[in-house]
C-alpha cells in the first residue's frame, strides 16, 4: 500500500504539510496516510481531526517514517529522517535548495527523489501546485494588517462628531502574487492606496483594483517583463529615475508595503535611508523583500527597527503566521501535484519523469543532484 509520512515540522515552523482535508483525499485515492502526533496542532489540526478524516496518528516520526514511499514536509528535511524512507522514496518540500549545498548534497545521497516545490513551473494547468503563490497571497494580506496594527493611526476615514479622521496613504511596491493582494487588502480597510512595479501588465491589474498606478514608464520599463512572467533587473539609468519619483511619492504616504523581486538575485533596493528620513514620524514600513535582503536599505531580517519614528518591519515568511491557512493552501499544493502521480485504478505511484512539473522541481535522484539550476554550484 502507498504510504504517505507526515513528520513534524522544527520549532519555528507553525506550518504543516497535510490538513484535514488531503488526508481525506489522498485516502480516498488509495493511501495511507501517517502522521506523527501533534505535527498539527500549532496549524490547528489535532491528532482528532486528521484521523477522523482516515490518517494514521504515530507515537513518533520514526514510526511515521518506518518504510513509507512519500515524506511530505513544509521546511527541507534532516537526512536521518530521510535514510528511514523506503529505498528511492519520494520527499516533496519548500527545499531551498539555493542553501546549505553540502546539506542538500547529504540529502541527495540517501537516493530519494527530492522535489523542491518552490521550483514548480508557473504554467497554467500547475497553478494549484504553486507553493510561492499560495504563500505570498497570504503574506501580501498580513502584511497590510501588521503595517496596519503598527500605524497608530486609523486607515478608513472616518466622520465624526468630533472631527474628522483622515484616510491613510497606502504605497504597494511591487504587485506580484503579494503586492496584489495587499492592494485589495489596504483598499478594503479604506486606505488611499497607490503601486508600483516595472512590469507593464501590472498598471491595469493595480487600476481594476481601484489604486493609483505610479512608475516610470518609458521604453525600458515596457520591456520588463520576462517570458516567464517575471521583471528583469533594471539598469542604473531607470533606477535613477525610479528613485526620483519614489522619493517624491513615499514623502507623503502613511504605510509602505515592499514586495519586489527578481528571481536569482538579490532584492532591488527602492528605498533609501534618506527616502525613510523624508518619511513623517510614525509611517510604517513593511518589508516582504527582506529574507532576500530587503528593498528598503535599513530592512533588518526578521526584526522591526525604528528610524526616526518611522517603523521598519522586515519579517521573514509571514504566511507562517497565518498557519491554519498557509497549511491549507500548502497542502492543497502538495495534494494536486501529488494527484498526478498517483494511479487512482492501481492505487500505486505512476510518475511521469517527463513531465513539465516533475522536471521543473526534482532537484535530487538516484543519489546525485540533477536540476540545472544547481547543477554548476558546488
Ligand atoms: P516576484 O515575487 O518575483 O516579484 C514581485 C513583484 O516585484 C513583481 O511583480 C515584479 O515585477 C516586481 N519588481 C521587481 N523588480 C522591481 C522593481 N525594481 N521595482 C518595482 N517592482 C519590481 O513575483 P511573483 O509575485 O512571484 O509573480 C511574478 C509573475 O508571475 C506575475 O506576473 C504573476 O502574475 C505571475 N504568476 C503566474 C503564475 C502561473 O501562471 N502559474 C502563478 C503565480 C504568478
Amino acid at each position: 500500500m502507498l504510504t504517505i509520512a507526515v513528520t513534524a515540522e522544527s520549532a519555528d515552523e507553525t506550518r504543516v504539510a497535510v490538513s484535514p482535508e488531503t488526508v481525506k483525499k489522498l485516502t480516498a485515492m488509495g493511501a495511507k496516510v501517517r502522521v506523527q502526533s501533534g505535527a498539527g496542532a500549532r496549524s490547528f489540526f489535532s491528532d482528532d481531526a486528521l484521523r477522523a478524516q482516515g490518517a494514521e496518528i504515530a507515537g513518533s516520526a520514526a514510526e511515521a517514517l518506518s518504510g513509507a514511499d512519500i515524506l511530505l514536509k513544509v521546511r527541507r528535511p534532516a537526512a536521518e529522517e530521510i535514510s528511514q524512507l523506503k529505498p528511492g522514496a519520494m520527499v516533496f518540500s519548500i527545499l531551498n535548495p539555493y542553501d546549505d549545498r553540502a546539506g542538500l548534497e547529504a540529502l541527495a545521497a540517501t537516493k530519494a527523489s527530492l522535489f523542491a516545490m518552490e521550483f514548480m513551473p508557473r504554467i497554467t494547468r500547475a497553478q494549484s501546485m504553486d507553493v510561492l503563490s499560495s504563500q505570498a497571497n497570504l503574506a501580501g494580506y498580513k502584511a497590510v494588517v501588521d503595517g496596519a496594527s503598527m500605524f497608530g493611526q486609523a486607515l478608513p476615514m472616518m466622520m465624526t462628531a468630533a472631527g474628522t479622521v483622515p484616510a491613510a496613504k497606502i504605497f504597494i511596491m511591487g504587485v506580484g502574487v503579494a503586492g496584489l493582494q495587499a492592494i485589495a487588502t489596504a483598499r478594503r480597510l479604506g486606505g488611499i492606496v497607490s503601486a508600483t512595479d516595472v512590469r507593464p501588465a501590472t498598471k491595469e491589474q493595480v487600476q481594476s483594483l481601484g489604486a493609483k498606478f505610479i512608475a516610470v514608464e518609458d521604453d525600458e520599463f515596457k520591456q520588463a517583463q520576462t517570458a516567464a512572467g517575471y521583471a528583469k533587473a533594471m539598469s542604473a539609468e531607470y533606477q535613477k529615475k525610479q528613485a526620483e519619483l519614489v522619493a517624491n511619492h513615499i514623502k507623503i504616504q502613511d504605510i509602505v508595503i515592499t514586495t519586489a523581486l527578481i528571481p536569482g538575485r538579490p532584492a532591488p533596493r527602492l528605498i533609501t535611508k534618506a527616502m525613510v528620513e523624508s518619511m513623517k514620524p510614525g509611517s510604517v514600513i513593511v518589508d516582504l523583500a527582506a529574507e532576500r535582503g530587503g528593498n528598503c536599505e535599513l530592512t533588518v531580517p526578521g526584526q522591526t527597527t525604528t528610524v526616526g519614528g518611522v517603523r521598519i518591519a522586515g519579517p521573514i515568511t509571514l504566511a507562517a503566521t497565518l498557519p491554519f491557512n498557509a497549511s491549507s493552501l500548502y497542502a492543497k499544493n502538495l495534494l494536486a501535484f501529488l494527484e498526478t502521480m498517483i494511479d487512482k485504478k492501481e492505487k500505486a505511484l505512476k510518475v511521469n519523469w517527463a513531465d513539465e512539473t516533475v522536471t521543473g522541481t526534482l532537484v535530487a535522484k538516484d543519489g546525485a543532484i540533477i536540476h540545472p539550476n544547481l547543477a554548476a554550484a558546488s
